[in-house]
């Protein structure tokens, strides 16, 4: 399985006088974008550009360090995923489709995916 547009692009750092990180290949793993991600993750308030239902893309680089670094796996916005499958899970709206496409993997590949994610 893929994972998607949102969650994958390279981004190249500008060159705004930081001379040490300029032009700097990363692998952030999200678009930095807005996305309705359904009701399911709607709290309905609106901020700034973002409607009540969106959020802007984690960025997924540094997944597996998170427990490391902040001692806890609390994901998504509010904190309400304790694991990456339960954030994965929560996804909607946009994001739907590849919440039922991991649903329909093979018991094994979804801990190859989760495997993979750990390691970012
Ligand atoms: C296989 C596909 C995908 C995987 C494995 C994945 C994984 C994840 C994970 C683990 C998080 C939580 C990150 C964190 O809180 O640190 C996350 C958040 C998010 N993802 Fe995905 N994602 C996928 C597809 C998508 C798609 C297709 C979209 C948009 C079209 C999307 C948009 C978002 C957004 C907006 C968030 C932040 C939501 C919030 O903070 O409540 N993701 N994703």
């Amino acid at each position: 399985m893929k994972i998607p547009e949102a969650d994958t692009p390279e981004n190249t750092n500008d060159t705004d006088g930081h001379r040490f990180f300029e032009n700097q290949k990363i692998t952030p793993y999200t678009d930095l974008l807005l996305h309705n991600m359904g009701p399911g993750l709607a709290d309905n308030v609106p901020d700034h550009l973002a409607s009540g239902s969106e959020w802007r893309t984690q960025p997924l680089w540094g997944l597996g360090l998170i427990s490391l670094v902040n001692g806890h796996t609390y994901l998504l916005h509010d904190g309400r995923a304790r694991s990456i499958e339960e954030a994965i899970l929560w996804h909607g709206g946009e994001a739907e489709k590849s919440k039922e496409n991991y649903k329909k993997l093979p018991a094994k590949q979804r801990q190859y995916l989760l495997k993979y994610l750990q390691s970012l």
